[in-house]
């Protein structure tokens, strides 16, 4: 949907309300104002700690980048683009056209190159597996954020999606808990022991957090930031929950992507997972290298809160 509603939405108390009564309440993400309230506290931790061996990919065009990125790799994290004001997301360079995907893995210059990462919640959830077709035939990546309740009702399909390659596991607490206000017992049922599940259920150690409905405040940052995880939101919202469109979801992809865009959607909407070949070609067609939100936000920072890129 057009983000004038939204917009309301996002400032009605009402919608919050709504919150409380939602059983899993996906759709909901938005009704909080979390993504306008936080800042998007961009990366003083941008520059890399120590170089990788991982060849950087960097915005040749080439057609070849996805087999051999070393062939337009250079060695050490490149830092030298650092968001600031200016949307790193300008970068000049950015091709129009197709571009080719980096390997599942590479380190990704997303200071040079045109990003986006396409982020699931909620999930797993049985079309999962073909959402993860969908991206490895496309050659692209994704995170997934998942919450306890799935992953100890899927965990076979946890675990698949953390062996595919490339793809990230996020923390979305364990039972979808609307977390300001918890006590700090509660904060460390739904965050600390979610990360816990998830490292136990697909040996990953999560580093990235986002809160059910955007709801955080300073001690909802500190639990995930104690368990490593940075405290990740979005700044395009599908409203994939609320229209269950395919087509409707692929256009507000397509009007509200920028470079440095983190997209929100839910795996465990039909309509979103049929929705994704056309949005991962539109993004693609427009330029776009999809990646993690970690790639994205360039080794984010536990605790810090990101609404985006640049
Ligand atoms: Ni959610």
């Amino acid at each position: 949907m057009p983000s004038t509603p939204a917009r309301v939405l996002r400032l009605t108390a009402a919608a919050t309300s709504l919150v409380a009564l939602a059983s899993c309440a996906s759709g909901l993400e938005q009704a909080t104002p979390a993504a306008p309230v936080v800042p998007a506290a961009q990366p003083s931790s941008a520059p890399a700690p120590a170089p990788s061996p991982t060849p950087v990919v960097t915005p040749a065009r080439s057609a070849t980048a996805a087999a051999s990125p070393a062939g337009t790799a250079k060695p050490g994290h490149s830092a030298s683009a650092h968001p600031s004001a200016g949307p790193a997301s300008a970068s000049p360079a950015a091709p129009k056209g197709p571009v080719a995907q980096p390997a599942p893995g590479a380190r990704v210059d997303c200071g040079a190159l045109k990003c986006i990462a396409l982020t699931f919640d909620d999930g797993p959830g049985k079309d999962t597996p073909k959402l993860l077709r969908t991206l490895t035939g496309e050659q692209v990546v994704a995170t997934f954020f998942m919450q306890g309740v799935n992953v100890k009702a899927y965990p076979a399909i946890a675990k698949q999606v953390a062996d595919t390659p490339g793809m990230e596991i996020g923390d979305h607490t364990t039972s979808h808990a609307n977390l300001p206000g918890s006590s700090k017992e509660k904060l460390t049922r739904e965050i600390t022991n979610n990360h816990a599940l998830l490292k136990q259920t697909t040996g990953r150690e999560v580093k990235v957090f986002r809160p059910p409905y955007g709801a955080r405040n300073a001690s909802v940052d500190q639990v995930a930031g104690a368990s490593g995880e940075a405290v990740v939101l979005w700044d395009v919202d599908t409203f994939d929950w609320k229209t269950r469109s395919a087509s409707a979801t692929r256009d507000a992809v397509r009007k509200g992507a920028r470079p440095g865009s983190i997209v929100l959607m839910h795996d465990i909407h039909p309509s979103t997972v049929n929705a994704v070949p056309d949005i991962v070609r539109d993004l693609k067609a427009d330029g776009y290298t999809l990646v993690t939100v970690s790639q994205l936000l360039g080794d984010p920072a536990p605790g810090k809160v990101y609404t985006r890129r640049g």
